[in-house]
């Protein structure tokens, strides 16, 4: 296994952090078919923001191509990839395909989130190509944002097979490779459906909890409960916990939605209908929260003649500059469209401003700042919409509210505002679920 030359598939978050980390053990090769993307990682400047991988890729010893002669070498080929469409799939397979021609035997990895069974479709794939191919499951429970600390001390290291006599002895290669810096006891081996299914299935328990606590801040709005309460009797239930109990305008990203409408979708198929309207209520409650927001930010606007908004936060989350499915993203598109006049200020620490004017198609009414300050100047709302640290810690609300108009509105999507603090400085606030 020493000497084993090991290919990963995709220079994402996924498969640089796991290249990485393999290449202290391994020999490894992180190839994708995007040169711009790995000539970025040659000269250690990723193509996006993630914290400490910079650092990690350069005191690594991974090899970065766009080249995809190297995968005929690789022994163990491990695939990253955010398979958006089926036919990237098949490209992917058809090129490992005809480049892997000399080695009699060799293990394909699937890390990527697909629809359930593809590991098996893989499988039927080579198997009438190569039939020396064996496929494993291993799903990548790593967040964006603490995808190094994910990668190297996991909850768990999930690998199914199939229980041919090979495909066991390519479990116990992989066990081996993980057991390097994985403890034994967290490396779980299960047959394939169970290790597609745990995947979907661990985020749409993540989902739901945050669905089930959104839903609890629409009854405090109607109440005179407090979420910051609520939550605080829930986290200390130790049965419960405090984790995804974060209330938000809704959960965001790539993964979330994606994994749920896969599960629903599997559901469907299967003929569980109960269990498919169950799913779709985490996402419709998901919908709901981001629709009750921008209700409440239209109510503060609508007297304002020409309204104009700041807005913290573009990222789905913090310490990431990702906005696919950004709630931030959705809420000003749902508002641009509902009202004429409203222009926004922006600004994000991870988000560029050529991402911005990609993500609003150069809509002169989205204008990118470069800071807290600029983005604020002469707003008469502002909406805090990501979660990160600075917002909590780094605004000076004196300065804000001098360089703001009436009526001085802020909406905090994220808990991150002290509500009674700011009315006193002359405020009008709303939190979700205060
Ligand atoms: C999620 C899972 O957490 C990972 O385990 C999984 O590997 C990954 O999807 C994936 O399938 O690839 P990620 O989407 O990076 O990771 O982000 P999370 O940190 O889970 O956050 C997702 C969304 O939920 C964000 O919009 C975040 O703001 C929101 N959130 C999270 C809340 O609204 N409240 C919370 O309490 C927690």
């Amino acid at each position: 296994m020493k000497n084993s030359h090991v290919v990963v598939v995709g220079g994402g978050v996924v498969g640089v952090t796991l290249g990485c980390v393999l290449s202290r053990f391994l020999n490894v090769t992180v190839y994708d078919r995007d040169d711009q993307r790995i000539q970025r990682w040659l000269l250690c400047s990723p193509p996006f923001y993630e914290p400490g991988l910079a650092e990690l890729v350069d005191g690594s010893s991974v090899a970065f191509t766009s080249s995809a002669n190297c995968l005929d070498s690789a022994d163990i080929v491990i695939l990253c990839i955010n398979y958006s469409v089926e036919s990237d799939l098949r490209d992917t397979l058809h090129l490992i395909s005809s480049e892997c021609t000399t080695k009699s035997h060799r293990i394909i990895v699937d890390k990527s989130t697909l629809p359930l069974n593809t590991s098996q479709r893989i499988k039927h794939f080579f198997n009438n190509h190569h039939s020396h191919f064996d496929i494993l499951s291993i799903p990548e429970f790593l967040s964006q944002g603490t995808a190094i600390r994910d990668c190297l001390s996991p909850s768990r290291v999930l690998i199914g097979c199939d229980t041919s006599e090979s495909g066991i002895a390519a479990q116990n290669t992989l066990i081996d490779v993980y057991a390097q810096w994985v403890p034994r006891s967290k490396i779980l081996t299960q047959n394939i459906w169970s290790t597609e299914l745990s995947k979907l299935a661990s985020n749409a328990l993540l989902a739901q909890r945050i669905s089930s606590i959104n839903s609890f801040t629409a009854i405090c709005d109607a109440t005179n409960a407090n979420i910051g309460q609520l939550t605080q009797s829930l986290a200390t239930d130790t049965r419960i916990g405090s984790d995804y109990l974060h209330p938000s305008v809704g959960f965001g990203g790539s993964c979330f939605e994606k994994d749920l409408k896969m599960l629903i979708y599997l559901c469907e198929s299967l003929d569980l209908v109960l269990v498919a309207e169950y799913w779709k209520g985490v996402l419709a409650m998901n919908d709901y929260q981001l629709q009750r927001f921008v209700r409440r930010v239209q109510d503060t606007i609508n007297g304002v003649e020409h309204p104009h908004v700041a807005v913290l936060g573009l990222s789905f989350k913090k310490d990431t500059g990702d906005v696919r499915l950004s709630p931030s993203v959705r809420i000003i598109k749902d508002l641009l469209a509902q009202h004429n006049t409203v222009r926004f200020t922006v600004c994000d620490p991870a988000v560029t401003e050529m991402q911005t004017m990609n993500e609003f198609d150069g809509c002169k009414r989205v204008h990118y700042c470069h800071g807290i300050a600029e983005a604020v100047n002469q707003s008469h709302c502002l909406l805090l919409l990501t979660n990160w640290p600075e917002y909590h810690t780094q605004i000076d609300w004196t300065a804000v509210y001098d360089s703001m108009h009436e009526p001085r509105w802020v909406l905090d999507g994220h808990s991150i505002v002290d509500v009674e603090k700011l009315i006193s400085l002359g405020f009008n606030v709303y939190q979700v679920g205060h």
